[in-house]
């Protein structure tokens, strides 16, 4: 059937009528809509959680039997937020994951135009990423920046497996579309990493990409409590360390409860070091070193530490400010 003439939409007797031939030249009555394209506040769609890094590591080591990284171009769990029909994203704008890297193993160089970036957890020296050339060392508690369009591998020359954590913001880059991924030319056999008869490979830390444990603990120990009570005591790795997520270590005291937090921004927090407990939208989350908790956009969330406790937040703070939807609440203590 051909679609609707001027005329026949002109002549519709009944709005259903008229609501059948608007479908049909891809128009919808803004008076009827099946679901509405505005509310009062931020929708409760993805879900706190929490991700246990013992699970993900003997996860990963069976993966390491499993798969090797020429396979698997990177062997990484996905952490995706729990709520029905989501495979993906860990919050809205962001996916965390746990990767393993295995004695040997060269994971190939690729580049991509989401930003990533990863929190060491385990890694013996030898443990590097390569970024546009330069071989960058990874070391526990230390944050390296691979931004939009680097080049990055990583490689183990250790004799132990090597685990972080990545971050990248690939659910934005998939809303809005900009999504460009290449391999790297001129590419390195998988497994010439450690080779034994190569030299240890070069690895540095000076480099604006990396963040180190050392640093962090320098600067934290020198930093004030945050005045607001929400976040401990608080420095910003980078300002801002990429264009589409600022970073934040948070230090906690034994027995601090910091004070309820909502944001419109989406947060993930990892542990760098500590054990303590997240409260996010009333869900309760013990958490230990290598765990990770999602508190999404406009979740009220607060921490307690029941030692001296370090957290890792990534969010998507710099897009929000920029377009002009940053909030914040923070409730009285
Ligand atoms: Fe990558």
């Amino acid at each position: 059937m051909p679609p609707p003439s001027r005329s026949d939409l002109a002549h519709s007797g009944t709005l259903e009528e008229l609501y059948g031939k608007l479908d049909k030249v891809g128009m919808g009555p803004g008076w009827n809509k099946p679901t509405p394209s505005l509310w009062a506040a931020p929708r409760k769609t993805l879900v706190p959680a929490h991700w246990k890094y013992e699970l993900a590591r003997d996860a990963l080591d069976a993966a390491g039997r499993l798969i090797n990284t020429a396979l698997a171009e990177r062997r990484n769990l996905i952490l995706f937020n729990p709520v029905e029909g989501n495979t993906y994203g860990t919050v809205r704008t962001l996916v965390a994951a746990y990767q393993m890297i295995m004695p040997g193993e060269w994971a190939r160089a690729h580049r991509h135009t989401p930003n990533a970036l990863r929190l060491i957890l385990d890694a013996e020296p030898g443990t590097y990423t390569e970024v546009d050339g330069v071989n960058i060392a990874m070391e526990p508690g230390d944050v390296l920046l691979t931004p939009n369009w680097s080049t990055h591998g990583h490689g183990n020359c250790s004799k132990a497996c090597a685990y972080w954590l990545d971050f990248l913001d690939v659910p934005l880059v998939q809303l809005l579309e900009p999504m460009f991924f290449e391999t790297a030319e001129g590419e390195k056999e998988p497994g010439t990493a450690n080779n034994p008869s190569q030299a240890p490979v070069r690895a540095t830390k000076d480099s604006p990409l990396v963040f180190t444990l050392k640093d962090t603990m320098s600067r934290l120990g020198e930093a004030k409590p945050e005045p607001s009570g929400a976040f401990g005591t608080q420095i910003e790795l980078g300002h801002t360390a990429l264009a589409t997520t600022a970073l934040y270590m948070m230090r906690f005291q034994l027995g601090v409860r910091t004070a309820p937090y909502r944001t419109t921004a989406n947060n993930i927090y990892a542990v760098v070091r500590g054990e303590g407990v997240s409260t996010v939208d009333g869900e309760r989350f013990e958490w230990r070193r290598g765990d990770v908790i999602a508190a999404p956009a406009w979740r009220p969330h607060f921490h307690e530490a029941t030692g001296d406790a370090i957290l890792f937040r990534v969010t998507d703070e710099p897009v929000m400010r920029r377009f002009g939807w940053w909030r914040q609440e923070v409730a009285a203590q």
